[in-house]
């Protein structure tokens, strides 16, 4: 099978052309519907390394490569103690001389960007502070399935990981997508640059009446990510208009769907009537992370 993401890292969605996060898709979808069944994986041991607790990603990512027919590996950040019991070029040029790959949570996107330098093997995100292109990728193949292809996405809340990855997919894809974000919580300003690289003109925050008028899409992340705990006040207040409750809601079309990369704070940035009414389509958002991860696995490792 032909597959031009054979042999790659996934460490950011900005280095996917549309063809690459098309084919992603449309693999997606296949193994979904059970279309096809490949083991690209069989006799290969991929290591799964987490700085950061994880539900859904080290989960459906361990599935994920075990119905590929690989072996998934779980490497406890306390036991290799990336950067301090030894540097992390040093533990990625380890890693490579046992493993076929490496999936990583790391705190940091340098970490990562040095884990890829040092090691042969593909390397694949499954976030850090700066993304998290996995979710970004299942969101995509959720709005595919629940709104269409052209579907107008309004993202309400910090502009983190999550928010960034939307909007490199957004420029790759010439998708639209209506930010609304607090001053002083907009992304980074190297987010704004490589957007513009992206064809982007520019990253411009709308007031959430406007950007809610004629929208397809609702979604939302927490307010406080992991590792900010300590601003988890200011925050709840700084962000305190934004929660996506019911009268949020109603400023956006009733066919609108709600979509949140979860774990939530329930009461925070999203209510339990939204979180788990009609328009939520949380689950199937985030049972979409094996089926997407499945394709980018399987494009990955194409024989
Ligand atoms: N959405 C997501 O990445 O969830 P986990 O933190 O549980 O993996
Ligand atoms: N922005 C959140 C996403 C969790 C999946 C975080 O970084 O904690």
């Amino acid at each position: 099978m032909y597959s031009a993401l054979r042999g790659r890292d996934l460490l950011s969605i900005a280095d996917l052309s549309r063809d690459d996060i098309e084919a992603i898709l449309d693999h997606a979808a296949e193994l979904k519907a059970g279309r096809a069944r490949p083991r690209p994986l069989d006799g290969r041991n991929l290591g799964m390394i987490f700085q950061r607790p994880s539900n859904r990603t080290r989960v459906s990512f361990e599935v994920a490569i075990q119905q590929l027919g690989g072996h998934p590996i779980p490497i406890f950040s306390q036991e290799i103690q990336l950067g301090q019991r030894e540097s992390t070029a040093d533990v990625a040029r380890i890693l490579d001389r046992y493993l076929d790959g490496i999936v990583a949570r790391l705190h940091f996107q340098t970490d990562l960007e040095s884990i890829a330098a040092n090691a042969a093997a593909p390397v694949v995100s499954a976030m850090t502070d700066a993304e998290h292109p996995c979710q970004i990728l299942a969101d995509l193949l959720t709005v595919r399935e629940h709104a269409g292809d052209g579907a107008t996405v309004t993202y309400i809340g910090d502009g983190n990981n999550v928010c960034s990855s939307w909007i490199y997919a957004a420029a790759i894809l010439g998708l639209e997508l209506r930010l609304v974000i607090p001053e002083g919580y907009e992304p980074r300003p190297q987010v704004a640059r490589r957007a513009r690289q992206l064809g982007l003109a520019e990253i411009r925050t709308w007031p959430v009446n406007t950007a809610l008028e004629g929208t397809d899409v609702v979604y939302t992340d927490v307010w406080t990510s992991m590792g900010q705990e300590d601003e988890h006040e200011r925050r709840r207040q700084d962000f305190s208009e934004l929660q996506v409750n019911s009268a949020l809601l109603q400023m956006a079309p009733p066919t609108a769907r709600v979509m949140h990369c979860l774990p939530a704070h329930r009461g925070e940035e999203i209510t339990d009537d939204v979180l788990d009414g009609p328009q939520s389509i949380v689950f199937d958002q985030a049972e979409n992370r094996l089926h997407v991860q499945k394709a980018i696995l399987s494009l990955i490792y194409a024989p």
